[in-house]
């Protein structure tokens, strides 16, 4: 596969499961290595990079989402927004802030304070995406089936928000899915595993 994903534009990317799509997310992470070919992020070869390189190149310019959101049931909605901030001494005094934005972008007002456990599935994702997002400077989103374990509306609610988000932060985004309908909706559709 050929692929470059634009800043403001989601990719998805489709294919029976097995057919490598985690996979892929793996190897653009830096956290596998391919056995041919090559990934380059924001002008870097993530093959040429060194473990501790990569790692930085993750922790600066990409985010990533799951399909179950591993939020911290320690830490309230908003702890977990702020919590890629707070280890960022240039980020973390304004950490409460931006992560108040986020949440009101990803419509969760009101629920700073909430247990994550008591959440539903949608707002979880959603606030799995103000965590992946709330770090500045991101160039990319890798987000692996999230709406997957989602009813229909709860799954368009969720790409409503990574299409805004990716738009007004300038982040490129490829998004697995096996959904039609949202794959229908992103500005390219690559597939895996159907030659
Ligand atoms: N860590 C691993 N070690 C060996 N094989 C793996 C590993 N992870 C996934 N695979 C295999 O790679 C193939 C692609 O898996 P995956 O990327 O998870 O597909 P998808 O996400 O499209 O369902 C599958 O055959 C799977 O069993
Ligand atoms: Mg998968």
């Amino acid at each position: 596969m050929s692929l470059t994903i634009r800043s403001g534009e989601i990719c998805a990317l489709m294919g029976p499961s097995g057919s490598g799509k985690s996979t892929l997310l793996s190897v653009i992470l830096g956290i596998s290595d391919p056995t041919a070919g090559s990934v380059s992020v924001g002008g870097s070869l993530v093959n040429s990079l060194t473990v501790r390189e990569r790692a930085a190149l993750r922790w600066k310019s990409i985010g990533s989402v799951q399909q179950q959101p591993d939020l911290l049931p320690e830490l309230t909605v908003l702890e977990n927004v702020e919590l890629p901030l707070v280890f960022d001494r240039a980020l973390a005094s304004t950490a409460t802030q931006r992560a108040r934005e986020l949440l009101s972008a990803v419509g969760l007002d009101g629920h700073e304070d909430q247990r994550v456990d008591s959440l539903s599935g949608g707002e979880a994702q959603r606030v799995s995406i103000a965590r992946a997002l709330s770090r500045p400077g991101l160039i990319l989103l890798l987000a692996d089936e999230p709406t997957a374990a989602l009813d229909r509306r709860s799954a368009q609610r969720v790409f409503d928000v990574l299409r805004e988000l990716s738009a007004s932060q300038g982040v490129g985004c490829l998004l697995a899915t096996h959904d039609p309908f949202i794959a229908d909706q992103c500005d390219e559709i690559q597939r895996l595993g159907d030659a």
